[in-house]
């Protein structure tokens, strides 16, 4: 579950590090902040379960909130994206997983709890199939066929973008996106969570051409259709640990 700063600053309490999303429209790729109050997301391999459980959040949160997306995602082959490439493979692991995504030493009531990024992005599949193959591993980065990294991939590729080695200091930021569909609609539901958002907001900069001038060869076929930040509380022995949002 994530908290949105609305609700924050409306039970006048603090979260330190959560903002707003940025607003970043004057970027050469210009991409909207749609600020939501809270964010759920459910996990499980049975559809049926799933509209349930959203069912009874939707009972328990109806006095104060309206629904405003859903969206269905889902695993699509070993963990890929809908143009067929990979996801996830630079993602830290173990305790560096644990490391960049959760808040440590902050304070009993910070710590445990994570800050997310959900950005949807719509794709158009038809556009990136009419580059060859070849190409479209120029737009990520990466073979398409091995899932190696390439080199001399032009400026513009996605993964020499966002690599998170290449930050001052590197920037590190566990991913954990998923594919939707709905109607004939598709693309990725990108999920990046941090202990600040410090590291996803130098990637995206990088990705609009905020930095030097060039964008990510991804909004050639993709563009996010939504912008979010939240607040992850930490898990106690009962639940979720409001604590910060009490007196
Ligand atoms: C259409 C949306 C996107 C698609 C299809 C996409 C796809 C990919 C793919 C295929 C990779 C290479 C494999 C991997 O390491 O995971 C990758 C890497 C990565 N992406 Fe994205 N991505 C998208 C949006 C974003 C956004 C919005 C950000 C952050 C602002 C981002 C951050 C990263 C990072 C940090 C890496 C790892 C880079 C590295 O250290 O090598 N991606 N992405």
């Amino acid at each position: 579950m994530g908290i949105g700063i609305k609700i924050v600053t409306s039970l006048q309490k603090e979260v330190p590090g959560l903002q707003l999303f940025p607003e970043l429209s004057k970027a050469p790729m210009p991409v909207m902040a749609t600020p939501g109050d809270l964010w759920f997301w459910l996990r499980g391999d049975d559809m049926g379960e799933l509209l349930h459980r959203g069912r009874a959040i939707e009972v328990i949160a109806k006095p104060a909130f309206d629904i405003h997306n859903i969206v269905d995602g889902f695993k699509y082959g070993h963990g890929m994206d809908l143009t067929g490439y990979e996801d996830g493979t630079e993602n830290p692991q173990d305790k560096e997983a644990e490391e960049a995504a959760i808040m440590e030493g902050e304070s009993e009531k910070m710590d445990g709890s994570s800050f997310v990024a959900v950005q949807q992005w719509l794709h158009d599949l038809n556009e990136f199939e009419k580059l060859t193959e070849n190409e479209q591993d120029n737009v990520i980065g990466r073979k398409k066929s091995t899932n190696e990294e390439i080199s001399d991939a032009p400026n513009s590729a996605h993964v020499k973008r966002v690599e998170q080695d290449d930050f001052d200091p590197p920037a590190y930021v566990v991913r954990r996106s998923s594919p939707w569909i709905e109607n004939q609609q598709s693309g990725l539901m990108f999920l990046s969570f941090g202990h600040s958002f410090d590291a996803f907001e130098m990637q995206l900069n990088r990705m609009v051409g905020m930095v030097d001038g060039v964008s990510d060869a991804l909004f050639t076929f993709s563009k996010p259709i939504t912008g979010n930040y939240y607040w992850c509380p930490p898990l106690g022995k009962e639940g979720l640990n409001l604590s910060q949002l009490m007196s």
